[in-house]
């Protein structure tokens, strides 16, 4: 039984516990290698041995290898480093996984009963995924055939539903601040517009922080599709009371009224598709409209990669602890989450597909407003 409410599940009689195996799952994030050094070292000093699985579920879907045993020398060093030391995959979907058939072409194949026996043979007692909804998604399948299963999770983007913060969105955001300071000592000096697209996928959490914390003129994010000439206007107006230049933050997910998303492929069977190319849109529809010449950054992965920031290490490690306490008091199907600033944990049936936004008429994009920035509608 669980209180819902308050997010904290009752003790369950826990079975003896052996070997857990840890995965970090879908794109990766800056904090990956805290939570596991957290999780392991919980682990281990209450002597339960971990395993990982390498490059998501891809080390479990194979038929031998791609497991790792995580002990405390295998996680020594590594709460500074990005990325993930297990690796990560966000194409190895149990369920729909991609494989060659004869002619070499590539077909998704269910291959979640060789998961779950390649779990069984490992003697894996409880399976602990780190990631995003996707991986949720997976988690949530396994818990349904039986799998004991925990859930950590993870992405930039800071839209998973079922908790305030994900780790790795404060140092993303940090990064994208620190590209948008670099951009206005170059703007300014050229008298340039400067147009910078930022991750997110379809929320605006990284672009209206970064947009915020680094002065940003205009920020454009998915929640609220724009009016270019609003845009246009803005920038008019600060050349006519005699500021050089703007800086226009515009989320990948952004997109005008009545307009689309930039997408740069489709994505492949089962899976999203790949964002890109919206400041370059947008820079096309300012050019001639602006007194200035435009410049256009792309910041990409680097809002993925590199050290995590002080406070995504400490959220990490929380998680990593929490998950170890989830899973050595027996309970599974449960994925740890920061709610106010208590760490709780929540089904994960209430965890998939429910996605966090930034709300439009919002705390943070009133406050945008009020300082001034240009959000486009
Ligand atoms: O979800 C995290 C994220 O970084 C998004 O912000 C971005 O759209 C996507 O992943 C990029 O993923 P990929 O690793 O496929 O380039």
């Amino acid at each position: 039984m669980t209180n819902k409410r308050k997010g904290r599940a009752a003790a369950v009689a826990a079975p003896p516990l052996r070997r857990v195996c840890i995965l970090t799952g879908g794109g990766d994030a800056p904090g990956l290698n805290a939570v596991l050094r957290a999780f392991v070292r919980a682990c281990v000093a209450k002597g339960v041995e971990v395993v990982g699985s390498e490059d998501g579920f891809d080390g479990l879907v194979r038929t031998d290898g791609g497991i790792k045993l995580l002990d405390l020398a295998a996680i020594r060093g590594v709460l500074p480093l990005g990325g993930s030391i297990l690796g990560c995959s966000n194409r190895a979907n149990p369920w729909a996984y991609p494989m060659k058939d004869a002619r070499g072409r590539e077909k998704l194949v269910d291959v979640s009963e060789h998961v779950i026996s390649r779990l069984h043979d490992l003697a894996v007692d409880v399976l602990v995924v780190v990631g995003g909804d996707g991986s949720m998604i997976h988690a949530q399948k396994l818990a349904e055939h039986g799998v004991r299963v925990v859930g950590v999770p993870k992405t930039i983007d800071n839209d998973l539903a079922a908790t305030d913060i994900t780790f790795g969105f404060d140092t993303a955001v940090a990064t994208a601040t620190w590209a948008i300071d670099a951009l206005h000592t170059t703007a300014h000096a050229h008298d340039r517009v400067m147009v910078v697209e930022l991750m997110g996928r379809y929320a605006g959490w990284i672009s209206l922080s970064a947009g915020i914390a680094g002065g940003a003129d205009v920020v454009l994010i998915p929640e609220i599709p724009y009016d270019v000439e609003r845009v246009v206007q803005k920038v008019r107006a600060r050349s006519a009371s005699g500021e050089r230049f703007s800086i226009v933050v515009v989320g990948e997910g952004a997109k005008p009224h009545g307009g689309h998303t930039a997408t740069v492929t489709r994505g492949k069977r089962g899976h999203l598709p790949r964002l890109g190319g919206a400041a370059y849109a947008l820079a096309a529809e300012l050019e001639g409209r602006v007194p200035h010449e435009i410049r256009t950054t792309v910041l990409g992965h680097l809002q993925r990669g590199g050290s995590p920031s002080a406070y995504d290490r400490v959220l990490a490690t929380r998680f990593g602890v929490s998950a170890a306490e989830l899973v050595l008091s027996g309970h599974s199907g449960r994925m740890v989450a920061l709610r106010g600033q208590s760490i709780v944990s929540v089904p994960l049936d209430e965890v998939v597909g429910r996605s966090k936004l930034v709300p439009i008429d919002g705390e943070l994009v009133r406050t945008a407003r009020a300082i001034g920035i240009e959000l486009g509608a």
